[in-house]
């Protein structure tokens, strides 16, 4: 029998985001260093099946509902969809957040293996601009990702886009007109210290409510009934779908937060801010068993903190980047 998977502070973990990879081929200006990151050796990474009797252990153990695939760029891992497949056997809610640059190819064999649903980022829609956030030409590519997931049958898509002033904040209300658009729901993400090139500072952060009061003005919104999900919701007044905000560092959603994270080579962290993780790999190449396993997570779970500190007197940034912990 399943035991609700609670945290020291009374949380329930329900959603577990597993880093399949730390690989990427994008090099986000924000994610990357400059001088690039050193992967992980082929075989310090889990294999699938070390992922999924980790995923299975967090179901049938803790009841966990919803499974998210990152990176890195989770499309880069070999075979991907075999793997999509045996997660999507544990009966749980699959989606993968991903740069989008292969899902051309890609969103139909991952539809068919049992993915539900997918995040795609996307921080601008001008091709020289893009190429200079994510130091790759592939704007096309990323919108031909885009139609190919919605005409996978991929439900539902969504888009994500860091905003941050001075870079791409001037295309607000551009990034919400292709969602409109194309039917599917863009979310506009605060800039969070996470970049491991250290360009974060406050000045960059665009305030979601300054992003709400922009597409206001151009298209009038309607607030849906917040649940405690991290993103804010709205509805077009004139019917053209919904768009959202995640406010991370203005109004944080840390005392509703229900994830967990396993990065690529098995570290479970309880929060993208933490400082100590749990060595899940290590139990896996251990000998270790399912009680042991569940015993771990338990016990890192326990030690969730009760959220993060960003612009507080003593906000110590973790020491891994977004591509190293997956999103
Ligand atoms: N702040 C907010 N979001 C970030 N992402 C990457 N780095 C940051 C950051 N510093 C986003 C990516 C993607 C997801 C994996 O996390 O753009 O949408
Ligand atoms: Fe890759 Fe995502 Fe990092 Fe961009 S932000 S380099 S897509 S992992």
């Amino acid at each position: 029998m399943a035991v609700p998977l609670v945290d020291g502070f009374g949380r329930q973990v329900q959603d577990l985001r597993i880093s399949v990879t730390d690989r990427c081929n994008f090099r986000c200006t924000y994610c990357m260093p400059k001088e690039g990151l050193h992967w992980l050796p082929r075989p310090d990474i889990l294999s699938f099946e070390e992922i999924v009797r980790v995923a299975r252990v967090f179901v049938e153990r803790f009841g966990i509902t919803s499974v998210r695939l990152t990176g890195g760029e989770p499309t880069v891992r070999a075979h991907l969809p075999a793997l999509v497949e045996q997660l999507a056997a544990l009966g749980v809610e699959l989606s993968m957040t991903t740069n989008g640059a292969s899902l051309a190819g890609l969103a139909g064999p991952l539809r068919r293996a049992g993915l539900h649903r997918v995040t795609v980022s996307c921080d601008s829609l001008r091709p020289g601009r893009f190429a200079e956030i994510t130091g790759r030409d592939m704007l096309g590519q990323v919108l031909a990702g885009i139609d190919a997931a919605v005409a996978s049958g991929l439900q539902p898509v969504k888009l994500n886009s860091v905003v941050v002033r001075g870079v791409n904040d001037d295309e607000v209300v551009d990034l919400a007109r292709f969602g409109r658009e194309r039917g599917v729901e863009v979310r506009f993400i605060e800039f969070m210290p996470l970049d491991a090139s250290g360009q974060w500072s406050a000045g960059k952060v665009v305030a979601s409510a300054e992003v709400v009061a922009r597409i206001n003005e151009a298209y009038p919104l309607e607030p849906l009934t917040h649940g405690p999900e991290p993103a804010e919701r709205f509805r077009y007044l004139d019917g053209a779908g919904t768009v959202g905000v995640v406010a991370s560092v203005t109004r944080p959603f840390c005392a509703s937060c229900d994830r967990v994270r396993l990065t690529a080579e098995g570290a479970l962290r309880s929060c993208l801010f933490a400082v100590r993780e749990a060595d899940l790999r290590a139990i896996l190449r251990g000998g270790g068993s399912d009680d042991d396993l569940a015993q771990a997570i338990a016990d890192e779970v326990w030690h969730k903190w009760a959220g993060h500190s960003i612009g507080k007197v003593g906000f110590v940034r973790p020491p891994r980047s977004m591509s190293q912990i997956g999103g």
